[in-house]
């Protein structure tokens, strides 16, 4: 239960910056001044869901983690997970608001421009973090599921 739990907040995590990421792209290259203002202001409520999933996805992780917490895995899992919840909150976020605001009144020029590279920068780093994140989860998942048949024959011994 636990485990499902965090792997839904991860991938929850997880779909949400790659969906910023992909409608920020297509809505700058196809969309008119609306269309940008729409998605801006999409993606500054979506946080709401996403802060929370991220915290879910780091808290359950380190939970699901105990007794094997020097597993190499597991630490780079927790070095990635530190990573992107900084670039989350002291890039993607601030960004997110800023970029919503300029979108707001109009103001499309070069500030924005650069705020939005910084963003698409910020959200490429923590698409690849999260994604090495859910490829290294689901061989945690396959061990412990390994773990968990070997046992089986030597309980049913006793
Ligand atoms: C937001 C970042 C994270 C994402 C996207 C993520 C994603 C996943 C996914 C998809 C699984 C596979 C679940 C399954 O196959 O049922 C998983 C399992 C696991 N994750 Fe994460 N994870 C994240 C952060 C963490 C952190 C920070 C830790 C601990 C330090 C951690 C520890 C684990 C462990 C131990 C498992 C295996 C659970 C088991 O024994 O079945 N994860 N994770």
């Amino acid at each position: 239960m636990k485990s499902r739990v965090h792997a839904a907040a991860g991938v929850l995590a997880l779909s949400l910056i790659t969906l910023f990421f992909t409608s920020s792209v297509v809505v700058e290259i196809f969309g008119d001044e609306h269309a940008v203002s729409t998605v801006k202001t999409a993606i500054a409520l979506a946080l709401i869901v996403l802060v929370p999933s991220m915290a879910i996805a780091g808290a359950s992780g380190r939970s699901l983690s105990s007794g094997r917490r020097r597993a190499p895995l597991i630490r780079r899992k927790q070095r990635r997970t530190a990573v992107a919840a900084a670039v989350g909150l002291l890039v993607l976020v601030p960004c997110a608001v800023t970029l919503q605001s300029l979108a707001a009144e109009r103001e499309f020029g070069t500030q924005f421009s650069l705020i939005q590279t910084v963003e698409l920068i910020g959200g490429a780093v923590n698409i690849t973090l999260l994604a090495l994140n859910a490829r290294d989860g689901r061989l945690l998942s396959a061990a412990s599921r390994r773990r968990r048949k070997q046992r089986v024959p030597a309980d049913a011994q006793s």
